[in-house]
């Protein structure tokens, strides 16, 4: 087996629900993710995976309607094989050390891990990230935005990335040498995320018919919304932009008290205003938030179960079911040929 690449998940800090709105998002790679050995040749995707039964068997050249291909996880490669429309097949097994459904981007490291072995070139994350975020939204038909392809592609380790989802402007802010983040689990899958995911976003689009770009709403604009639970949605959009950016700086100057103090209002504003938190994962950042050496948490990712995630002092010590624990790590690579 000749090649050899990989694509981490990751954990988002902060800037959750804004990235399909062309707002602000900071997310990191974490050190799990997918891996594609195989090789190269013949006019077929062929994969196998650790993970999910049955296997992906996809013609060069594309198929009509992704969501049609059986078995289900095979939606995401043929989707992929579509947008990257590669010149040779591949033959190989897919192994993850991700958890599925928990809201660490599983869908978009097995998306971006393929496209590395077809050959995407990875000088150019944003249309490599952007032929990903298509082919997430047509194998599942739940409107995404660009973060989670975006961060698998154009990670570096020991920062975490500032992504403006408007310009698709990146900025890689160096990790704290002091702080760690830890990453636990609620124990809850993520269930319904699609329809609710996209009722969120018709929300959000509805408010912003109201008042305009929520990126560049006021919040005395945010407030006169009529509606209460658009004012909700356009309230969390809109201060959730402004926490991305005090977050940026408060790690940039090291400011970890403050930061903690961002991601608990990050998950107050999910919680109340957004609506995708859960009594577990409420319950979960009230346990973490009360241990020594934890500056903060707040759900990650879209929500309605899954993780939750932690900025700490170094070794602190957290009885809970951790899934992972570090500092950021690398984005997609293709490891041999
Ligand atoms: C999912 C989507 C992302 C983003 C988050 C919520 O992970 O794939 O585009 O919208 O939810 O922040």
């Amino acid at each position: 087996m000749g090649l050899r690449a990989f694509a981490p998940g990751r954990v988002n800090l902060i800037g959750d629900h804004t990235d399909y709105m062309g707002g602000l998002v900071l997310p990191m790679a974490i050190g799990l993710g997918t891996e594609v050995t195989g090789d190269r040749g013949g006019n077929w995707v062929m994969l196998g995976s650790d993970r999910f039964e049955g296997v992906a068997e996809i013609p060069l050249g594309g198929v009509e309607d992704p969501m049609a291909v059986e078995p289900p996880w095979a939606r995401y490669v043929a989707a992929v094989v579509d947008e990257i429309d590669p010149d040779d097949g591949l033959v190989g097994m897919v192994q993850s050390t991700l958890p599925a459904g928990s809201g660490l981007a599983s869908s978009a490291a097995l998306q971006v891990v393929v496209a590395t072995a077809l050959g995407a070139d990875l000088d150019d994350p944003r249309a490599v990230a952007e032929a990903c975020q298509r082919a997430e939204q047509r194998a599942t038909g739940v409107p995404v935005g660009i973060m989670d392809q975006l961060v698998s592609l154009a990670a570096v380790e020991g920062s975490v990335l500032r992504i403006d989802c408007d310009s698709l402007t990146l900025d890689h802010i160096p990790f704290p040498a002091d702080a760690e983040i830890v990453v636990l689990h609620s124990g809850e899958h993520r269930e319904l995320t699609g329809s609710a995911y996209a009722e969120r976003r018709a929300q959000c689009e509805a408010a912003e018919q109201i008042v305009g770009r929520l990126r560049d709403a006021s919040p005395v604009d945010v407030e006169a919304i009529e509606d209460p639970v658009l004012r909700r949605r356009a309230r969390h959009v809109t201060t959730e932009n402004r926490r991305v950016d005090a977050l940026a700086s408060a790690l940039a100057k090291d400011q970890l008290a403050y930061a903690g103090e961002l991601l608990v209002a990050s998950h107050a504003s999910l919680r109340d205003d957004f609506e995708v938190s859960t009594p577990m994962l409420d319950q979960l950042v009230g346990t973490v938030r009360g241990v020594p050496g934890v500056y903060g948490a707040r759900v990650t990712g879209a929500g309605f179960g899954g993780c939750v995630v932690a900025l700490c002092k170094p070794k602190t010590r957290i009885n809970g079911p951790v899934v992972w624990r570090g500092r950021p790590a690398r984005g997609a690579a293709l490891l041999s040929t």
